[in-house]
């Protein structure tokens, strides 16, 4: 499995999965912004030509933000999160970031464990975070 950077040509196939898989979906617009931003790191996955699994993360300094993490319902369950994962915290470090953050959804069992076998711990909850009320688990994790 090799990851590869994003493009502007795999927007519109990530908004694709965006839609797929969340109730409030990044936009296309959404997308290419941070895209563009200079703060911005993605990485995806691709499958006979199509993306299949997707990352996205905003660096500061020596923090980064981890924004987007999805696979296509029909990808699951081989690894491809993990990979995911793997190569924004590897990015990172080798911006000398030293604390990733991520928010995940209190109902999103999934997640939660992809993060914490990846060395995220929970720090705290975020009230009503989302749109439609659910709360948010922040996770952290350090790097050295
Ligand atoms: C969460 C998500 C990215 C995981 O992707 P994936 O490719 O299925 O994950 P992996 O195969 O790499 O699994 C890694 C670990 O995550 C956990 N995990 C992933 N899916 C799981 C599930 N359905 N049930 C239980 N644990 C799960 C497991 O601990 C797994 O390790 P294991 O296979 O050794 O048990 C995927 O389910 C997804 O895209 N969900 C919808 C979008 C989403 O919720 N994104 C996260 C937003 S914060």
């Amino acid at each position: 499995m090799n990851g590869r950077g994003w493009t502007m040509n795999d927007l519109d196939g990530i908004a694709e999965i965006e839609r797929e898989c969340f109730s409030d979906p990044w936009t296309r617009r959404m997308l290419a912004d941070s895209f563009l931003s200079e703060r911005f790191e993605g990485v995806l996955l691709e499958e006979d030509g199509r993306v299949v699994a997707y990352g996205g993360e905003s660096i500061v300094f020596d923090e980064a933000e981890i924004q987007l993490v999805a696979v296509s319902e029909m990808y699951r369950r081989c690894g491809r999160g993990r990979k995911i994962l793997d190569d924004l915290l590897e990015i990172a470090r080798a911006h000398g970031v030293k604390r990733v953050f991520l928010e995940v959804r209190v109902s999103n069992a999934s997640a939660q464990l992809l993060y914490l076998k990846g060395g995220f711990r929970g720090l705290y909850c975020r009230t009503r975070y989302y749109p439609d009320g659910e709360d948010a688990i922040v996770m952290m994790r350090e790097l050295d």
